[in-house]
């Protein structure tokens, strides 16, 4: 575990800590819906364009040299951070929710019929449900949900009732964005596989940035995630497919970049990854991301986990102390650093809106889960969600100020 020196130095590594919101220090709680970035990482930004910016792919001269190299390096050490067999199966996207969409399109439009199944969890974040409810109307598949106990995990029973050889697809998350649940995947994963066909998609938006994992080992036929909850840039995100999977589907987008040989009235496609990212690339956000991974490498991926799960479980604690307050987030461990919760009588934007005077970044609403929610029977919730530059300190600041939420909207002890 990170010492208090350690956390010290790492703080000083990102200069947002440096704002002043309503002349507080920040306390920055949001990190499930983005993490701030290291000064490395922002300088990789400006070294990127000052040194390396050309259009990879195309051109003879040095820059658009230098760019396909720092490009498929990226993309090199993104599949080796995954365990992935070859730089192949990573295709660089915006994010998660493009990369689901993705398989959506490419694979399941093309794959699926009336007779299928499609499982997902009622956990889903809205980007691995809206899609698969489209695809579902438009195919005639059946969309089945597996629903959480009280203690927000997913009994066995769900898998074993709705996973049969008509399911076609499993997507599922890996850590809930809103609850912080862990299903337990080996185990979900090894009953779909021994009972189906199923393509099994990995949601590692909330995942990945917290734990180590690894394609092979998983063996998972797709995982998504997003560069901006992992301290890189916003606006690239990974999808990993099992290369021959990745081969047997036909392109998302088309255009440049992504074709072999292009005549009046067809065309051939390159391989992946090319296949799939058609137009100039995010060149700048694939290095940034290499460049965040670096940084994640060097403080340690282990160390940041239990780091991470030391703040989350002290908050935990300290909130399911407080008899005015509903706890979502799920007593059982392993979880993700998310704590979900409402005041019994107080509306999440009153209380963020409170919060943030006293220099607190929390997230109310929804967060985009409305069927979870609605299953929680509540429409919204307030988040506390923590990366490896948080501290007890702000914990104990920010369960303090709860008690001024509750003064300041006059509710009653
Ligand atoms: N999916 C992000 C969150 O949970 C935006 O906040």
């Amino acid at each position: 575990m990170f010492n208090k020196k350690e956390i010290e130095q790492i703080r000083s590594e990102f200069p947002f800590l440096d704002l002043k919101p309503n002349n507080k220090n920040i306390v920055y709680l949001d990190n499930g819906a983005t993490t701030q970035k290291p000064i490395e990482v922002l300088k990789n930004i400006e070294n990127f364009y000052n040194t390396e910016n050309g259009n990879p792919h195309r051109g003879a001269h040095y820059l658009a040299m230098v760019s396909t190299e720092v490009y498929e390096n990226a993309r090199k050490k993104v599949g080796e951070f995954i365990g992935a067999k070859s730089s192949n199966e990573i295709v660089f996207l915006r994010n998660s929710t493009e990369a689901l969409n993705l398989i959506a399109y490419s694979y399941a439009m093309n794959n699926l019929t009336e007779d299928d199944e499609i499982v997902i969890s009622i956990m889903e974040h809205h980007s691995n449900l809206v899609p698969w409810q489209r695809i579902a109307q438009k195919t005639g598949a059946k969309l089945k949900y597996l629903y959480l106990d009280k203690d927000m995990q997913i009994p066995f029973s769900e898998v074993t009732d709705k996973i049969s050889n008509k399911t076609k697809i499993l997507s599922i998350t890996g850590a809930s964005n809103v609850v912080g649940t862990m299903p337990d995947l080996d185990k979900i994963f090894k009953y779909t596989r021994e009972n189906s066909n199923a393509k099994i998609i990995l949601d590692g938006a909330q995942l990945v940035p917290h734990k180590k994992v690894n394609v092979v080992d998983m063996d998972v036929d797709f995982l998504v995630f997003s560069g901006h909850k992992m301290y890189s840039a916003m606006g690239i995100g990974v999808l990993y497919g099992k290369e021959d999977l990745l081969n047997s589907m036909e392109p998302f987008l088309s255009g440049g970049d992504m074709i072999e040989y292009v005549y009046e009235d067809k065309t051939t496609f390159l391989p992946s990854p090319q296949r799939f990212e058609a137009g100039t690339a995010n060149v700048e956000g694939a290095v940034n991301l290499a460049s965040a991974i670096d940084f994640i490498e060097r403080i340690g991926m282990e160390r940041i986990d239990e780091y991470e799960t030391y703040l989350s479980d002290y908050c935990y604690d300290k909130l399911k102390k407080l008899d005015y307050l509903e706890v979502y987030t799920t007593p059982k461990t392993p979880r993700a650093p998310v704590i979900s919760f409402n005041f019994k009588e107080a509306h999440p934007h009153d209380v963020a809106s409170i919060l943030d005077t006293y220099g607190i970044a929390i997230r109310s609403g929804h967060h985009c889960a409305q069927p979870l929610h609605r299953y929680l029977g509540s429409n919204f919730s307030c988040r506390a969600s923590f990366a490896v530059y948080n501290t007890i300190e702000e914990i104990d600041y920010f369960v303090r100020h709860l008690e001024d939420v509750r003064r300041l909207l006059g509710i009653e002890s």
